[in-house]
């Protein structure tokens, strides 16, 4: 077991004391060199699936380099926070988090994500911290960890954006699910005026469609049934082709990888998140009807009803556009489903405005969404705007909205009563026996069964169905 010294930090501790790296892109952790500690880490998860994407990737990566994957939190020398700031005030929750977490074992506190890109040196306000890493950093936190373990740093920030480099830095995945993500995208260059997600992910950047192809097909070939093609906006994936073909194109859209990606055998089913509305085209609907394993299911957020508010928001299309956008993908993949994100409370929103939310959600019918207040983000022009609308005021409009939401998932929910739905089972359910899993429209299917079938594909016939989820009898 490795020694690790007791860090003494002092509120004082000042700033100036910190390792600051910029954008240091010469120091990339050589695997397993020079490392070789058992000290137990445990990682806190935050936000998207992005983060879940990359928080899995970190615990490989430290389990390759030597370091244990520790049992609970009560038992890890390291803790390991990793953040999402999309919205609510993150920092602060984030901060008395590490004060309910951290105990006489803790040796070193790590705090990455997106949290961290937006307030950088300011992360060490809170006392216990020694690692500030940014979200395109982590392939270099082994390194960090073992400075901070070795006494030669006490305080070390990277919040450089070497975009994709951690992920060549990466070994591949050893404990496969068999759901897994492939991030194939990240960053955003659409800057809609609440988002911060261009700050702190950065400029939109590819993955080279060859290493996503490599990524799959280990993950496919060691037991997953369902990929997730993930990224802050993966309809404009652009990354350079795997091979030139017929056209000779230098680079793959997210139509092509679809249909390259669907090839690998053993997929069951593959799906993609999250897209921009305007980024839809028709030789992306078909694909929908073309490949078998890519499910009828597209997560496309409308964001508001209100034109006015889609400007003030920079999302570059209409309300019109978008409807005309769902009705084409329906004409061309019948079965085709959606669901949206909402936000309500958004600056210069009046009841109006909220009402036509309510009627273009009507009108689209998705088969489920989800609604957020607005926050305001700092650094983004939405949180300058004028007129900001009071939390209370908020709240109201959300209630307004949610209850419209729910009606048309209950309405979707009880559409399959009777059918027979292909279940992929995740989870225990509440109750003995009970069992969870998800439809290709991820509706949650609740069964009975004597085995367990988490990890497998069933034939489920529904039979009843509610609010949250619907239940059914497995027939296969
Ligand atoms: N306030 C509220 N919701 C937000 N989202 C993004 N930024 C904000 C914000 N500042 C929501 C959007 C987006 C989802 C991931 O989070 O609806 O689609
Ligand atoms: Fe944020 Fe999505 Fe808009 Fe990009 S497209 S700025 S990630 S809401």
């Amino acid at each position: 077991m490795a020694v690790v010294p007791q860090m003494q930090h002092s509120i004082e501790s000042s700033i100036s004391n910190i390792d600051v790296y910029e954008g240091d892109t010469e120091t990339i952790i050589k695997h397993g060199e020079n490392i070789s500690v058992c000290a137990k880490f445990h990682i806190e998860i935050y936000g998207c699936q992005m983060n879940v994407y990359d928080a899995q990737r970190i615990a490989e990566l430290l389990q390759f380099c030597g370091f244990e994957k520790a049992k609970c939190h009560e038992d890890a020398d390291i803790l390991i926070f990793y953040t999402c700031n999309i919205r609510e005030k993150a920092a602060a929750r984030l901060f008395s988090n590490i004060n309910i977490f951290k105990n006489q074992k803790t040796k070193v506190v790590a705090v990455g994500g997106c949290v961290v890109q937006a307030e950088k040196e300011n992360m060490f306000r809170h006392k216990a911290i020694n690692i500030v890493f940014g979200p395109q950093v982590y392939h270099k936190l082994p390194e960090y960890i073992m400075d901070v373990i070795n006494g030669k740093r006490d305080r070390i920030m990277d919040v450089g954006m070497p975009q994709m480099e951690k992920f060549k830095a990466i070994p591949v995945k050893q404990n496969v699910s068999y759901s897994e993500f492939v991030t194939i995208q990240e960053g955003c260059n659409n800057f809609c005026t609440y988002c911060i997600v261009p700050y702190t992910r950065g400029p939109e950047c590819s993955r080279p469609a060859i290493d996503i192809l490599h990524e799959t097909k280990h993950l496919v070939e060691n037991g997953a049934q369902e990929i997730t093609l993930l990224g802050q906006n993966v309809n404009s994936y652009h990354g350079e082709a795997a091979y030139l073909g017929i056209g000779g194109k230098k680079t793959w859209d997210i139509t092509r990888l679809l249909y390259e990606v669907a090839k690998i055998l053993g997929i069951r089913r593959l799906r993609y998140v999250t897209s921009h509305p305007k980024d839809f085209n028709k030789e992306l609907m078909t694909a929908h009807r073309e490949i078998d394993v890519l499910v009828p299911f597209v997560h496309i957020p409308l964001q508001s009803g209100s034109n006015k508010i889609l400007r003030l928001m920079n999302r570059g299309h209409t309300v019109e556009e978008y409807l005309d956008k769902l009705a084409m993908f329906r004409d061309i993949a019948p079965n085709i489903q959606f669901s949206s994100d909402f936000i309500v409370g958004f600056p210069q929103e009046t009841d109006e405005d909220l009402q036509a939310t309510i009627d273009a959600a009507r009108m689209a019918d998705y088969s489920f969404s989800y609604a957020f207040k607005y926050s305001p983000r700092k650094k983004t022009p939405a949180s300058r705007m004028q007129d900001q609308i009071p939390e209370e005021e908020k709240e109201v409009r959300l209630a307004k909205l949610y209850a419209v939401l729910q009606e048309s998932q209950l309405k979707y929910n009880q559409s399959i009563v009777g059918t027979i739905q292909e279940t992929l089972f995740e989870k225990e359910g509440r109750r003995e026996n009970q069992y969870v899993g998800k439809n290709v429209y991820l509706q949650s299917i609740v069964v009975e069964a004597d085995e367990s079938p988490i990890g497998k594909f069933m034939n489920v016939k529904i039979t009843k169905a509610t609010q949250n989820s619907v239940f059914g009898e497995i027939i296969q």
